[in-house]
């Protein structure tokens, strides 16, 4: 393996990453026998792609409006008929995902290495405090960060500047840990030492960056810390 510094603090993206996102596409399935895969990847991209427009436009909006917002124009590209009690259930469904199951052996490990671990999300506050709480990961994850404050979402600069900001580190010496391709480069882009956890076996971005590593579970993060 490559010789690289121990950083000194990992930084998490939360969706996708700690939480499991596509967890929702079994209650989607539920409401939309057949359909529910589709539903959960379309929303999902739309989500990310709303993420970029309101960004790029100077329109913030929360990432829980986005994601309902997300939600709604995905079931109707797809001629799903979305009643409001479905809607519901789906959004609380997004509010209570699962975490990966190597998470909390992980993050224990990390914390019993002496190594600060947070979160740097697209999230709000409020959806990131419920998600954490829910997953039973309240004590090993600590600071919580979310963009809402710079009303920009990742991978605008501004964004991913709260994390030094907020650990008085170095950005070099923060290793940024995402499952999201494009979020991974967007961190290395920054300056960030980055892990990209392609749990799903898809391509590197064709963007002429490369994460500092590549994994395949959040287990890949011990690496960058001997014990
Ligand atoms: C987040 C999304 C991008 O947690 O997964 O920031």
């Amino acid at each position: 393996m490559d010789k690289l510094p121990a950083p000194r603090a990992v930084l998490f993206d939360a969706y996708g990453t700690l939480f499991d996102v596509y967890s929702v596409a079994l209650a989607a399935e539920q409401l939309f026998p057949g359909a529910g895969e589709r539903l959960a990847q379309a929303w999902r991209d739309k989500q990310i792609e709303y993420t970029r427009l309101v960004s790029m436009s100077g329109r913030y909006q929360p990432f829980w409006d986005l994601t309902r917002a997300a939600l709604q124009f995905s079931a109707a590209r797809l001629g799903l008929a979305l009643a409001p009690e479905g809607e519901q259930r789906l959004m609380n469904e997004y509010r209570h995902l699962s975490a990966f199951p190597e998470n909390h052996a992980v993050l224990a490990e990390l914390k019993s290495r002496g190594v600060r671990a947070g979160i740097l999300s697209n999230g709000d506050p409020e959806m990131l405090a419920v998600a954490v709480r829910s997953a039973g990961l309240s004590d090993l994850i600590d600071p919580v960060l979310s963009v809402h404050e710079t009303r920009r979402f990742k991978t605008d600069p501004a964004a991913y500047a709260i994390g030094p900001a907020a650990l008085s580190l170095p950005v070099r010496e923060i290793l940024f840990v995402s499952s999201n391709g494009w979020d991974a480069i967007g961190a290395t882009w920054f300056g960030y030492t980055t892990l990209w956890v392609n749990r799903g076996g898809l391509p590197l971005e064709r963007l002429g960056t490369e994460p500092t590593r590549t994994g395949r579970s959040l287990r890949d993060v011990l690496d960058f810390f001997p014990s």
